[in-house]
Protein backbone atom coordinates (compact mmCIF):
# COMPACT_ATOMS: atom_id res chain seq x y z
CA UNK A 1 0.00 0.00 0.00
CA UNK A 2 1.06 3.72 -0.44
CA UNK A 3 1.16 4.02 3.25
CA UNK A 4 3.64 1.08 3.74
CA UNK A 5 5.69 2.41 0.87
CA UNK A 6 5.93 5.90 2.36
CA UNK A 7 7.09 4.15 5.58
CA UNK A 8 9.94 2.06 3.52
CA UNK A 9 11.13 5.16 1.86
CA UNK A 10 11.72 7.09 4.65
CA UNK A 11 13.41 4.29 6.37
CA UNK A 12 15.40 3.76 3.15
CA UNK A 13 16.08 7.39 2.92
CA UNK A 14 17.89 7.22 6.72
CA UNK A 15 19.63 3.88 6.52
CA UNK A 16 19.47 2.68 2.64
CA UNK A 17 21.21 0.42 0.79
CA UNK A 18 22.68 3.92 -1.05
CA UNK A 19 24.08 4.36 2.06
CA UNK A 20 25.58 1.52 2.75
CA UNK A 21 27.76 1.16 -0.48
CA UNK A 22 28.71 4.97 0.03
CA UNK A 23 29.87 4.54 3.15
CA UNK A 24 32.04 0.99 2.03
CA UNK A 25 33.64 3.66 -0.69
CA UNK A 26 34.24 6.70 1.10
CA UNK A 27 36.28 3.77 4.20
CA UNK A 28 38.03 1.96 1.74
CA UNK A 29 40.33 6.18 1.14
CA UNK A 30 40.61 4.68 -2.01
CA UNK A 31 39.41 6.23 -5.68
CA UNK A 32 39.99 2.86 -7.66
CA UNK A 33 36.45 2.18 -8.04
CA UNK A 34 34.10 5.52 -8.38
CA UNK A 35 30.92 5.77 -6.96
CA UNK A 36 29.07 5.93 -10.56
CA UNK A 37 26.32 8.26 -10.29
CA UNK A 38 24.19 8.91 -13.43
CA UNK A 39 22.51 11.57 -14.62
CA UNK A 40 19.16 10.10 -16.13
CA UNK A 41 15.39 10.64 -16.87
CA UNK A 42 12.99 8.60 -14.89
CA UNK A 43 9.42 8.78 -13.96
CA UNK A 44 7.55 9.48 -10.50
CA UNK A 45 4.74 10.39 -9.08
CA UNK A 46 5.02 13.82 -8.22
CA UNK A 47 1.47 15.00 -8.10
CA UNK A 48 0.08 12.00 -5.98
CA UNK A 49 -1.74 11.04 -8.88
CA UNK A 50 0.05 10.88 -12.13
CA UNK A 51 2.95 9.25 -13.45
CA UNK A 52 5.45 12.53 -14.36
CA UNK A 53 7.28 11.47 -17.16
CA UNK A 54 10.72 13.11 -18.06
CA UNK A 55 11.67 13.42 -14.26
CA UNK A 56 15.81 13.91 -14.30
CA UNK A 57 17.54 12.38 -11.57
CA UNK A 58 21.08 11.69 -10.15
CA UNK A 59 20.93 7.41 -9.47
CA UNK A 60 23.35 6.03 -7.25
CA UNK A 61 24.73 2.04 -7.45
CA UNK A 62 22.11 -0.30 -5.08
CA UNK A 63 18.69 -1.69 -6.66
CA UNK A 64 17.32 0.49 -3.43
CA UNK A 65 19.07 3.71 -4.40
CA UNK A 66 16.73 6.03 -2.22
CA UNK A 67 14.83 8.50 -4.66
CA UNK A 68 15.49 11.23 -4.35
CA UNK A 69 18.78 10.20 -3.87
CA UNK A 70 21.09 11.42 -0.92
CA UNK A 71 24.99 10.68 -0.84
CA UNK A 72 26.69 9.82 2.07
CA UNK A 73 30.47 11.04 2.53
CA UNK A 74 32.79 11.04 5.39
CA UNK A 75 34.59 14.20 6.87
CA UNK A 76 38.31 13.90 5.70
CA UNK A 77 37.84 10.62 3.98
CA UNK A 78 38.58 10.96 -0.09
CA UNK A 79 35.69 10.02 -2.37
CA UNK A 80 35.50 9.91 -6.05
CA UNK A 81 33.04 9.50 -7.94
CA UNK A 82 31.99 9.12 -11.81
CA UNK A 83 29.29 10.90 -13.94
CA UNK A 84 27.59 9.01 -16.03
CA UNK A 85 25.36 11.70 -18.86
CA UNK A 86 22.11 9.57 -20.03
CA UNK A 87 20.56 12.84 -20.68
CA UNK A 88 20.18 14.02 -23.52
CA UNK A 89 21.84 17.60 -22.91
CA UNK A 90 25.34 18.20 -21.67
CA UNK A 91 25.44 18.37 -17.79
CA UNK A 92 27.95 18.90 -14.85
CA UNK A 93 27.76 18.38 -10.80
CA UNK A 94 28.24 21.17 -8.77
CA UNK A 95 28.65 20.10 -4.75
CA UNK A 96 27.26 22.75 -3.09
CA UNK A 97 28.74 23.90 0.16
CA UNK A 98 32.13 21.75 -0.39
CA UNK A 99 34.82 23.33 0.48
CA UNK A 100 37.31 21.81 -2.55
CA UNK A 101 39.54 22.34 -5.41
CA UNK A 102 38.14 24.67 -7.71
CA UNK A 103 38.83 21.52 -10.59
CA UNK A 104 36.00 20.03 -8.95
CA UNK A 105 33.57 22.23 -8.55
CA UNK A 106 31.24 21.45 -11.57
CA UNK A 107 31.13 25.07 -13.29
CA UNK A 108 31.26 24.77 -17.06
CA UNK A 109 34.14 26.46 -19.03
CA UNK A 110 35.45 28.23 -15.60
CA UNK A 111 36.09 25.17 -13.98
CA UNK A 112 35.60 22.05 -16.11
CA UNK A 113 34.47 21.09 -19.91
CA UNK A 114 30.64 20.12 -19.52
CA UNK A 115 30.32 16.34 -20.14
CA UNK A 116 27.98 15.68 -23.38
CA UNK A 117 25.08 13.27 -23.33
CA UNK A 118 27.08 9.59 -22.94
CA UNK A 119 30.22 10.57 -21.89
CA UNK A 120 31.67 11.35 -18.40
CA UNK A 121 33.55 13.08 -16.07
CA UNK A 122 35.34 11.74 -12.72
CA UNK A 123 35.14 13.77 -8.99
CA UNK A 124 37.43 13.30 -6.54
CA UNK A 125 37.93 15.42 -3.58
CA UNK A 126 37.92 14.71 0.65
CA UNK A 127 35.34 16.89 2.21
CA UNK A 128 37.11 19.05 5.08
CA UNK A 129 33.82 19.88 6.37
CA UNK A 130 30.95 17.98 8.31
CA UNK A 131 27.35 18.41 7.64
CA UNK A 132 23.98 18.77 5.25
CA UNK A 133 24.83 19.92 1.69
CA UNK A 134 23.17 19.08 -1.45
CA UNK A 135 24.51 18.73 -5.19
CA UNK A 136 22.85 19.52 -8.74
CA UNK A 137 24.07 19.88 -12.02
CA UNK A 138 25.76 23.32 -13.22
CA UNK A 139 24.76 23.14 -16.82
CA UNK A 140 21.45 23.79 -18.34
CA UNK A 141 20.39 24.64 -14.28
CA UNK A 142 16.84 25.70 -14.39
CA UNK A 143 15.99 22.52 -17.40
CA UNK A 144 17.72 20.24 -15.22
CA UNK A 145 16.96 21.21 -11.67
CA UNK A 146 13.21 22.09 -12.61
CA UNK A 147 12.75 18.81 -13.78
CA UNK A 148 14.30 17.25 -10.31
CA UNK A 149 17.86 16.64 -10.78
CA UNK A 150 19.03 17.26 -6.98
CA UNK A 151 20.26 15.59 -4.31
CA UNK A 152 21.10 15.80 -0.86
CA UNK A 153 24.84 15.23 0.44
CA UNK A 154 25.70 14.15 3.57
CA UNK A 155 29.21 14.67 5.19
CA UNK A 156 29.80 12.47 8.34
CA UNK A 157 31.96 12.76 11.20
CA UNK A 158 32.85 9.80 13.48
CA UNK A 159 32.31 12.36 16.31
CA UNK A 160 28.63 13.07 14.79
CA UNK A 161 26.30 13.08 18.16
CA UNK A 162 23.75 10.18 17.57
CA UNK A 163 19.93 10.36 17.35
CA UNK A 164 17.41 7.80 17.91
CA UNK A 165 17.02 8.16 14.36
CA UNK A 166 17.98 10.00 10.97
CA UNK A 167 15.02 11.72 8.55
CA UNK A 168 16.50 13.44 5.13
CA UNK A 169 14.02 15.99 3.59
CA UNK A 170 14.36 17.19 -0.13
CA UNK A 171 12.00 20.09 -0.34
CA UNK A 172 11.19 21.26 -3.88
CA UNK A 173 8.65 21.87 -5.52
CA UNK A 174 7.17 20.89 -9.78
CA UNK A 175 5.60 22.74 -12.58
CA UNK A 176 2.98 20.55 -13.55
CA UNK A 177 0.03 20.57 -15.59
CA UNK A 178 -3.52 19.05 -14.56
CA UNK A 179 -2.03 16.03 -16.42
CA UNK A 180 0.69 15.56 -14.17
CA UNK A 181 3.28 16.34 -16.93
CA UNK A 182 5.90 19.29 -16.57
CA UNK A 183 4.53 22.75 -18.67
CA UNK A 184 6.97 25.46 -19.26
CA UNK A 185 9.60 26.15 -16.68
CA UNK A 186 9.55 29.59 -16.06
CA UNK A 187 7.45 32.74 -17.25
CA UNK A 188 9.55 35.78 -18.52
CA UNK A 189 7.53 38.11 -16.07
CA UNK A 190 8.12 35.62 -13.25
CA UNK A 191 11.82 35.89 -14.03
CA UNK A 192 11.78 39.68 -13.78
CA UNK A 193 10.40 39.77 -9.87
CA UNK A 194 10.60 36.89 -7.10
CA UNK A 195 10.88 34.03 -9.69
CA UNK A 196 8.44 31.30 -11.08
CA UNK A 197 6.43 29.21 -8.94
CA UNK A 198 5.95 25.16 -9.05
CA UNK A 199 2.30 24.41 -9.00
CA UNK A 200 2.54 21.32 -7.00
CA UNK A 201 4.33 21.60 -3.79
CA UNK A 202 6.07 18.84 -2.60
CA UNK A 203 8.78 16.93 -0.19
CA UNK A 204 10.98 13.97 -0.87
CA UNK A 205 9.20 13.48 -4.82
CA UNK A 206 5.56 13.28 -2.79
CA UNK A 207 2.56 15.49 -1.54
CA UNK A 208 2.76 15.91 2.38
CA UNK A 209 5.30 12.74 2.68
CA UNK A 210 4.48 10.70 6.13
CA UNK A 211 7.81 9.71 7.14
CA UNK A 212 7.95 7.51 10.70
CA UNK A 213 9.95 8.39 13.87
CA UNK A 214 10.70 6.87 17.03
CA UNK A 215 7.66 7.77 19.43
CA UNK A 216 9.64 9.92 22.58
CA UNK A 217 12.65 9.82 20.26
CA UNK A 218 15.22 12.39 19.29
CA UNK A 219 15.30 12.62 15.63
CA UNK A 220 17.52 14.39 13.39
CA UNK A 221 16.21 16.28 10.13
CA UNK A 222 18.18 17.13 7.56
CA UNK A 223 16.89 19.13 4.91
CA UNK A 224 17.83 21.10 2.10
CA UNK A 225 15.75 23.73 0.07
CA UNK A 226 16.78 22.62 -3.57
CA UNK A 227 13.64 23.97 -4.69
CA UNK A 228 14.67 26.55 -7.92
CA UNK A 229 12.48 29.60 -6.40
CA UNK A 230 10.37 29.08 -3.04
CA UNK A 231 11.90 30.50 -0.01
CA UNK A 232 10.45 28.86 2.83
CA UNK A 233 9.34 29.89 6.44
CA UNK A 234 9.49 26.68 8.10
CA UNK A 235 7.49 26.22 11.85
CA UNK A 236 6.62 22.66 13.03
CA UNK A 237 3.52 22.02 14.54
CA UNK A 238 3.18 19.38 17.17
CA UNK A 239 6.37 18.74 18.68
CA UNK A 240 9.34 20.49 19.31
CA UNK A 241 12.44 21.23 18.14
CA UNK A 242 16.17 22.49 18.17
CA UNK A 243 18.41 23.93 15.34
CA UNK A 244 20.99 22.31 15.03
CA UNK A 245 23.07 23.76 12.49
CA UNK A 246 22.10 25.96 9.60
CA UNK A 247 23.27 25.63 5.74
CA UNK A 248 25.52 22.75 7.38
CA UNK A 249 26.90 24.95 10.17
CA UNK A 250 26.66 24.16 13.81
CA UNK A 251 25.52 26.27 15.75
CA UNK A 252 27.64 26.79 18.94
CA UNK A 253 24.71 26.14 20.64
CA UNK A 254 21.48 24.26 19.51
CA UNK A 255 18.51 27.25 19.84
CA UNK A 256 14.73 26.16 20.23
CA UNK A 257 13.02 26.27 16.67
CA UNK A 258 10.69 29.27 16.38
CA UNK A 259 10.38 30.14 12.63
CA UNK A 260 13.33 29.10 10.45
CA UNK A 261 13.75 30.89 6.70
CA UNK A 262 15.06 28.66 4.17
CA UNK A 263 16.03 29.99 1.32
CA UNK A 264 17.18 28.22 -2.52
CA UNK A 265 20.41 26.68 -1.60
CA UNK A 266 19.58 26.85 2.18
CA UNK A 267 19.63 23.72 4.96
CA UNK A 268 18.63 23.47 8.23
CA UNK A 269 19.56 20.44 10.30
CA UNK A 270 16.93 20.00 13.41
CA UNK A 271 16.75 18.07 16.65
CA UNK A 272 12.98 16.90 16.72
CA UNK A 273 11.54 15.76 19.54
CA UNK A 274 8.87 13.29 18.41
CA UNK A 275 5.52 13.09 20.22
CA UNK A 276 4.95 10.99 23.45
CA UNK A 277 2.08 8.67 21.93
CA UNK A 278 2.55 6.23 19.31
CA UNK A 279 0.83 7.52 16.08
CA UNK A 280 0.69 10.79 16.91
CA UNK A 281 2.06 13.22 14.15
CA UNK A 282 4.44 16.09 14.10
CA UNK A 283 4.15 17.98 10.74
CA UNK A 284 6.58 20.61 9.24
CA UNK A 285 4.54 23.59 7.98
CA UNK A 286 5.66 26.55 5.55
CA UNK A 287 4.02 29.87 6.84
CA UNK A 288 5.41 31.38 3.24
CA UNK A 289 3.73 33.45 1.49
CA UNK A 290 0.57 33.70 3.74
CA UNK A 291 -1.67 30.50 4.20
CA UNK A 292 0.14 27.50 6.28
CA UNK A 293 0.77 24.55 4.40
CA UNK A 294 2.11 21.47 5.20
CA UNK A 295 4.62 20.47 3.85
CA UNK A 296 6.00 17.00 5.42
CA UNK A 297 4.68 15.02 8.43
CA UNK A 298 6.14 13.03 10.89
CA UNK A 299 4.47 10.22 12.88
CA UNK A 300 5.40 8.69 15.98
CA UNK A 301 5.67 4.55 16.38
CA UNK A 302 6.77 2.27 18.68
CA UNK A 303 6.56 2.60 22.46
CA UNK A 304 8.01 5.62 23.27
CA UNK A 305 12.11 6.52 24.11
CA UNK A 306 11.25 9.46 26.56
CA UNK A 307 14.03 11.83 25.34
CA UNK A 308 14.49 15.61 26.74
CA UNK A 309 14.83 17.62 24.08
CA UNK A 310 17.06 19.91 26.74
CA UNK A 311 19.20 16.89 26.45
CA UNK A 312 19.84 18.12 22.52
CA UNK A 313 24.04 17.67 21.80
CA UNK A 314 25.90 20.40 19.64
CA UNK A 315 27.24 19.32 16.25
CA UNK A 316 31.22 19.48 16.35
CA UNK A 317 31.96 22.76 14.53
CA UNK A 318 33.63 22.86 11.64
CA UNK A 319 36.98 24.44 10.78
CA UNK A 320 36.79 28.10 9.92
CA UNK A 321 39.73 30.33 9.33
CA UNK A 322 38.42 34.16 11.13
CA UNK A 323 38.81 37.18 8.64
CA UNK A 324 40.50 39.58 10.16
CA UNK A 325 38.12 42.49 9.84
CA UNK A 326 40.76 45.39 10.45
CA UNK A 327 43.08 44.70 7.93
CA UNK A 328 40.00 43.13 5.28
CA UNK A 329 39.69 44.52 1.74
CA UNK A 330 36.34 45.53 1.28
CA UNK A 331 34.64 44.27 -1.98
CA UNK A 332 31.56 45.93 -3.16
CA UNK A 333 28.39 43.97 -4.67
CA UNK A 334 25.87 45.84 -5.81
CA UNK A 335 22.94 43.60 -6.85
CA UNK A 336 20.06 45.37 -8.97
CA UNK A 337 17.80 44.86 -11.88
CA UNK A 338 18.84 45.35 -15.62
CA UNK A 339 17.27 46.51 -18.68
CA UNK A 340 20.32 45.53 -20.98
CA UNK A 341 20.22 42.32 -22.81
CA UNK A 342 23.51 40.20 -22.88
CA UNK A 343 22.18 36.76 -23.07
CA UNK A 344 24.53 34.81 -25.18
CA UNK A 345 23.20 31.08 -26.66
CA UNK A 346 25.78 28.21 -24.99
CA UNK A 347 25.61 24.26 -24.99
CA UNK A 348 24.74 24.72 -20.93
CA UNK A 349 21.61 26.79 -21.72
CA UNK A 350 20.43 29.97 -21.83
CA UNK A 351 16.77 31.76 -21.11
CA UNK A 352 17.27 34.01 -23.41
CA UNK A 353 16.62 37.29 -21.20
CA UNK A 354 18.60 39.56 -18.81
CA UNK A 355 16.94 40.84 -16.29
CA UNK A 356 19.71 41.14 -13.32
CA UNK A 357 22.99 42.31 -12.81
CA UNK A 358 25.42 42.00 -10.24
CA UNK A 359 27.83 45.30 -9.93
CA UNK A 360 26.25 46.26 -13.40
CA UNK A 361 27.33 43.59 -15.03
CA UNK A 362 25.44 40.80 -16.96
CA UNK A 363 26.34 37.44 -16.62
CA UNK A 364 25.74 36.65 -20.31
CA UNK A 365 25.70 32.68 -19.69
CA UNK A 366 28.51 29.72 -19.47
CA UNK A 367 30.57 30.54 -22.19
CA UNK A 368 33.55 29.87 -23.37
CA UNK A 369 35.16 33.31 -23.09
CA UNK A 370 33.85 34.12 -19.58
CA UNK A 371 33.48 37.78 -18.55
CA UNK A 372 36.75 39.23 -16.17
CA UNK A 373 35.99 38.34 -12.39
CA UNK A 374 34.45 40.60 -10.40
CA UNK A 375 37.52 40.95 -8.20
CA UNK A 376 40.60 39.16 -7.77
CA UNK A 377 41.98 38.01 -3.97
CA UNK A 378 44.83 36.80 -2.45
CA UNK A 379 45.27 33.83 -0.79
CA UNK A 380 45.52 34.00 2.82
CA UNK A 381 44.11 37.21 2.94
CA UNK A 382 40.64 38.92 4.68
CA UNK A 383 38.19 40.16 2.61
CA UNK A 384 34.80 41.43 3.37
CA UNK A 385 32.09 41.60 0.60
CA UNK A 386 29.56 44.65 1.16
CA UNK A 387 26.63 43.68 -0.72
CA UNK A 388 23.93 45.73 -1.39
CA UNK A 389 20.33 44.64 -2.56
CA UNK A 390 18.92 47.19 -4.53
CA UNK A 391 15.57 45.50 -5.89
CA UNK A 392 12.50 44.70 -4.20
CA UNK A 393 13.33 41.31 -4.01
CA UNK A 394 15.02 38.91 -1.77
CA UNK A 395 18.04 36.76 -3.46
CA UNK A 396 19.77 33.79 -1.75
CA UNK A 397 23.01 34.63 -2.82
CA UNK A 398 25.54 31.28 -3.24
CA UNK A 399 29.72 31.51 -3.04
CA UNK A 400 31.07 28.19 -4.27
CA UNK A 401 34.55 26.82 -2.85
CA UNK A 402 34.51 28.92 0.37
CA UNK A 403 32.42 29.95 3.55
CA UNK A 404 31.85 33.64 4.76
CA UNK A 405 30.72 34.95 8.45
CA UNK A 406 27.59 37.45 8.43
CA UNK A 407 29.37 39.91 10.30
CA UNK A 408 27.06 42.84 9.96
CA UNK A 409 23.36 43.80 8.50
CA UNK A 410 21.37 47.15 7.70
CA UNK A 411 18.29 44.92 9.12
CA UNK A 412 19.41 44.60 12.67
CA UNK A 413 22.07 42.38 14.94
CA UNK A 414 23.00 39.68 12.93
CA UNK A 415 24.21 35.96 14.40
CA UNK A 416 27.97 35.40 13.43
CA UNK A 417 26.39 32.56 10.92
CA UNK A 418 29.07 30.83 8.97
CA UNK A 419 27.46 29.94 5.43
CA UNK A 420 28.09 29.57 1.76
CA UNK A 421 24.47 31.12 1.25
CA UNK A 422 22.98 34.49 2.35
CA UNK A 423 19.50 35.98 1.34
CA UNK A 424 19.70 39.28 1.30
CA UNK A 425 16.48 40.73 1.14
CA UNK A 426 14.99 44.00 -0.34
CA UNK A 427 17.26 46.72 0.34
CA UNK A 428 19.54 45.18 2.32
CA UNK A 429 22.66 46.17 2.74
CA UNK A 430 24.86 42.93 4.72
CA UNK A 431 28.34 42.44 5.04
CA UNK A 432 30.00 38.89 4.64
CA UNK A 433 33.50 38.37 5.43
CA UNK A 434 35.97 35.05 4.67
CA UNK A 435 40.08 34.41 4.52
CA UNK A 436 40.54 33.69 0.86
CA UNK A 437 41.94 30.25 1.44
CA UNK A 438 41.00 28.00 -1.71
CA UNK A 439 42.65 29.01 -5.29
CA UNK A 440 40.77 29.23 -8.16
CA UNK A 441 37.59 30.61 -9.80
CA UNK A 442 34.41 30.77 -7.74
CA UNK A 443 31.20 31.99 -9.12
CA UNK A 444 28.96 33.45 -6.82
CA UNK A 445 25.37 33.81 -7.92
CA UNK A 446 21.92 34.24 -6.80
CA UNK A 447 20.15 30.54 -6.09
CA UNK A 448 16.81 31.61 -7.48
CA UNK A 449 18.02 29.46 -10.50
CA UNK A 450 15.93 32.23 -13.24
CA UNK A 451 17.59 34.93 -11.38
CA UNK A 452 21.33 33.23 -11.60
CA UNK A 453 20.62 31.91 -15.59
CA UNK A 454 19.16 35.90 -16.09
CA UNK A 455 22.34 37.82 -15.42
CA UNK A 456 23.02 37.12 -11.57
CA UNK A 457 26.09 35.82 -11.38
CA UNK A 458 29.57 36.38 -11.60
CA UNK A 459 32.76 35.44 -10.06
CA UNK A 460 35.84 36.00 -7.96
CA UNK A 461 39.71 34.65 -8.12
CA UNK A 462 41.72 33.67 -5.32
CA UNK A 463 45.45 33.46 -6.38
CU1 LIG B 1 24.04 25.39 -5.56
CU2 LIG B 1 26.29 27.57 -8.17
O1 LIG B 1 25.14 26.50 -6.90
CU1 LIG C 1 17.71 36.41 -7.00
Amino acid sequence: SRRTLLKGSALIGAYGLGLAAANRFAEAGVAAAPLEIEAKTTTAILDGRNTTKNVFTYSLPGESSPMPPVLRLKRNAPFAARLINRLDDATTIHWHGLRIPNAMDGVPFLTQPYVYKGDHFDYAFTPPDAGTFWYHPHCSTLEQMGHGMTGLLIVEDPKDPVFDAELTLNLRDWRLGSDGQFIELFKPRDTARAGTFGTVRGANWQVEPRMQAPTGGLVRLRLAATDVTRIYNLKLDGAEAMVLALDGQPLAKPKPLDMAVVAPGQRLDLAIRMPDSEGQEASLVDLRPSTPKVVARFQAAGASLKRTLSDTPALQPNPFEEPDLGSAEHIPLVLSSTAENAARDSICGTLGYSFWAINKVVWPGDTPDPMAPLAELKQGRSYVFDLVNTTPHAHPIHLHGMNFKVVASSKGPVDPLISDTYLVLPDEKVQLALVAHNPGDWVLHCHIIEHQKTGMTSYIRVV
